[in-house]
């Protein structure tokens, strides 16, 4: 069956020196021991600890897939710094038949670059429409990181696209979290792909979501229910005096 998927699978292209960082992650371990690791559900999660490698691959398939690593359409093209790792390098992004129309890669720590890029690129002369004309109008800075968050997602993702978003609950209330899953499945239907990194147990419910759980022993493909992120969540909710108690106690 041919995959109406944009991104199918990842693997490693070819061996990483020794020396290099990337060589202890325990995520490229795994990659390096498999042939391709199969995307094949509409939504991926990517989950794990705290410096797992969740960013790095997910910012190496961005830029695989001719992502600006800085964040953006494919159409931004701004450097502000060199901070994304070589990942990308060694990695090959196993792609669909199709190709997307619209795309967008959120990375969580430079979303502001994005909003100071669109303002810039207004401020010079042009016979086009202003690019924020495409966001919503308003400038992503006069407005709060939730709001032009949901601004982006509202106006800017059209279908038929790939959105790469690194830990996009960061910006959201629980409600606007709740909304942020009904515009998915809206573009979902609308033939998009996601691949996503969080942390959030709300958002990694999404029906027939893959999530692929990354730690010390590699990754691997895991129900939401029996993340440790749902866990410990459910467990703090279903007691939270109890648990804190446990946890505060000298
Ligand atoms: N340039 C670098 N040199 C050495 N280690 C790095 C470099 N960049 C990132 N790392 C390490 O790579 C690991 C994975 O980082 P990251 O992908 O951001 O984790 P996550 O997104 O899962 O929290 C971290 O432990 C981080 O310290
Ligand atoms: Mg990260």
């Amino acid at each position: 069956m041919l995959s109406e998927l944009y991104v199918t699978g990842i693997k490693l292209a070819r061996p990483i020196e020794a020396g290099n960082y990337l060589q202890d992650l325990p995520v490229v371990r795994h990659l390096q021991t498999m042939d391709e690791l199969p995307i094949a559900k509409p939504v991926t999660f990517f989950i794990g600890e705290n410096g797992v490698g969740k960013s790095t691959l997910i910012e190496a398939i961005a830029v695989s897939m001719g992502f600006n690593p800085e964040g953006g359409t494919i159409n931004f093209n701004f450097a502000t710094r060199n901070s994304h790792s070589d990942l990308f390098r060694y990695l090959t992004v196993c792609k669909g038949v199709r190709h997307q129309k619209d795309g967008f890669f959120l990375r969580a720590e430079s979303f502001y670059n994005v909003a100071t890029n669109i303002d810039q690129m207004d401020a010079e002369p042009s016979f086009d429409p202003p690019v924020i004309s495409y966001y919503g109008g308003v400038s992503l800075h006069k407005q709060s990181h939730g709001e032009s968050f949901m601004k982006l997602v509202e106006k800017r993702f059209g279908g038929n696209g790939l959105y790469i978003l690194d830990e996009p609950e960061a910006a959201l209330s629980p409600s606007r979290l709740l909304q942020l899953i009904c515009h998915m499945d809206d573009l979902v239907k609308r033939r998009s792909q996601f691949i996503i990194s969080t942390h959030s147990p709300v958002l990694m419910a999404f029906p027939g979501a893959e999530v692929f759980e990354l730690s010390e022993s590699g990754i691997a493909s895991v129900p939401y229910q029996e993340t440790e992120h749902f866990r410990i969540i459910r467990q703090f909710l279903n007691a939270p005096d109890k648990m804190l108690k446990y946890l505060l106690e000298k």
